[in-house]
């Protein structure tokens, strides 16, 4: 069976395969094709996976017809997806129904990594969490580079520099490795969530959790959020107005599954913080936590910057594409079987069956 990828279209700079995942696939029994120039931009060059017994084409169309699964990042544009085999197999990393349904009704197998269910065998699998992890690093190094000061204590014959205070509204996977970088970095932290499990999280990480006073435990048996009640929300306002403005950064990672962004950090917080405090909104793009953020851009609001990244992993899509890669290859393994040397759709494997794309 034949693995192939192409480049993904620009402004995304992470890839799907990596010479050192093409060396698994080729241990798996499968032959690799992409596109010449597969992995310049990030350094990569074709010899770099020629070495791995990878077989560069000379273009996509070539890669496209000759593969039995296409590997990508995003999901492929209708001319790409016209130039896939018939009864291909095809893997992304999320899919948005909104935008991509149309695109459901031809006869591939498409299987969105977003969609992964999150169980132990899925682990090594789960892009959410690999790429959401970077997201939190990044969110916190994105930050500082715009906040105009130093963020540890630093004693000088000059005089003290106060170490910056963090807050980190929402503590799940990109809000936790936000507060991990923050305290690395020597800052002060401090971080909200709905689910009162997280306390222990932020406390082991060296951060202080903040809870809305008289607040239930607002967790689902999966492990998310549940949307909180208009008292919680007022509660969870006050307390936050006096945290935001003490706080120099506040980075905002709060997800409810399938709902539109929590509007967290309103107008009136930001008023009230210290100009040069810096937002990170890395919800930007389901509608954003904070108020004013906008997707790809720093909006600077009486000196108070609040920043909207969309594809944050594109700040250091080489790290993202080795975890992404890795995520990709587990899910492969899974898929193919070696006794019948061809990909099987089981629909009774809950990764395969929560995966795969229904009209
Ligand atoms: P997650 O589900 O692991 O964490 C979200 C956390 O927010 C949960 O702990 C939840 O309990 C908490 N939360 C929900 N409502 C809240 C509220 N009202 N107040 C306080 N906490 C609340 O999600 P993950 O993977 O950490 O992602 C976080 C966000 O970052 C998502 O919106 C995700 O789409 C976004 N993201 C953005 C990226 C970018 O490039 N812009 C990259 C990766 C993630």
């Amino acid at each position: 069976m034949n693995v192939g990828s192409t480049k993904e279209l620009s402004p995304e700079k992470r890839i799907s395969i990596t010479p050192e995942t093409s060396k698994n696939f080729k241990n798996l029994g499968l032959k690799v094709f992409l596109e010449k120039g597969f992995g310049e931009s990030l350094g990569f060059s074709d010899k770099d996976y020629t070495d791995n017994g990878v077989e560069i084409l000379s273009n996509a169309s070539d890669v496209l017809s000759k593969s039995d699964l296409i590997c990508k990042v995003n999901f492929p544009e209708a001319k790409e997806l016209g130039q896939i085999k018939e009864n291909s197999h095809l893997i992304v990393s999320n899919y948005n129904p909104e935008k991509e349904k149309q695109f459901l009704k031809n006869k591939l197998k498409i299987f969105a990594l977003n969609l992964l269910p999150r169980i132990t065998r899925a682990q090594s699998m789960d892009v959410l969490s690999s790429q959401a992890n970077l997201a939190g690093y990044r969110a916190v190094i994105e930050s500082i580079y715009e906040y105009q000061k130093a963020v540890p204590m630093m004693m000088t014959a000059a005089g003290t520099v106060p170490a910056a205070k963090v807050l980190v509204v929402g503590a799940g996977v990109a809000g936790l490795q936000a507060i991990a970088t923050a305290k690395r970095l020597g800052a002060i932290v401090s971080a909200t969530d709905v689910r009162l499990t997280a306390k222990e999280q932020v406390e082991s990480l060296g951060g202080k959790f903040l809870t809305v006073e008289g607040s239930e435990n607002l967790e689902t048996k999966g492990g998310y959020a549940k949307e909180a009640s208009e008292d919680f929300k007022k509660k969870q306002a006050e307390m936050l107005e006096n945290a935001a403005s003490k706080s120099d950064i506040i980075i905002c990672t709060a997800l409810i599954p399938g709902r539109p962004a929590p509007r967290i950090i309103t107008e009136k917080m930001i008023d009230k913080m210290k100009s040069g405090s810096v937002i990170f909104d890395l919800a930007v793009t389901q509608g954003g936590n904070a108020a004013y953020s906008e997707v790809d851009k720093i909006v600077n609001k009486n000196g108070k910057k609040i920043i909207g990244i969309s594809n944050v992993m594109n700040k250091l899509p080489l790290t993202a594409s080795n975890l992404y890669a890795k995520n990709l290859f587990s899910f492969v393994r899974n898929l193919y079987s070696k006794e019948k040397k061809q990909f099987v759709v089981n629909l009774e494997d809950e990764i395969i069956k929560n995966t795969l794309l229904k009209e």
